[in-house]
């Protein structure tokens, strides 16, 4: 589903394994609804979840501390980014996951395609070659 290309570096080593992580909890969500027809995954699904839920804000919480460190001129706006990514993956987390387990895995699924192509890729690039030209690697 999500594969790591050398084009998604941030070029901090740090985040893109962070980043990796992400495609790999995303990987996993796909893996469990995949096939419908499986057995309940309720238990895993809810777990990988969880996992992302946590995962996303020491992730975020990383790169902040880092830019704040650097005074990266564009904190605020990515600050705002992140803060929109929480919200939303919260609200999706809020809905009724135990009725809606598969529907509500791919929306996450749809919402991980959506941080990469938009965030990633631009903001996070954005910030790699601020930190990079900072000397951190
Ligand atoms: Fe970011």
């Amino acid at each position: 589903m999500f594969t790591w290309k050398d084009s998604f570096s941030s070029k901090i080593n740090e985040f893109d394994n962070q980043h990796k992580r992400l495609f790999d909890l995303g990987n996993h969500l796909y893996s469990l609804v995949r096939n419908q027809s499986n057995d309940d995954n309720y238990d895993e699904i809810m777990q990988t979840l969880q996992d992302l839920q946590e995962y996303t804000i020491y992730h975020f919480q990383s790169e902040e501390k880092l830019m704040e460190q650097f005074k990266y001129p564009k904190l605020l706006s990515h600050k705002i980014e992140h803060e929109t990514f929480i919200r939303d993956l919260q609200g999706l987390l809020k809905k009724d996951v135990d009725d809606n387990q598969i529907k509500i895995s791919l929306e996450i699924i749809q919402f991980i395609a959506n941080w990469i192509e938009n965030h990633i890729l631009k903001s996070d690039s954005q910030y790699g070659e601020f930190l990079k030209s900072k000397g951190i690697e």
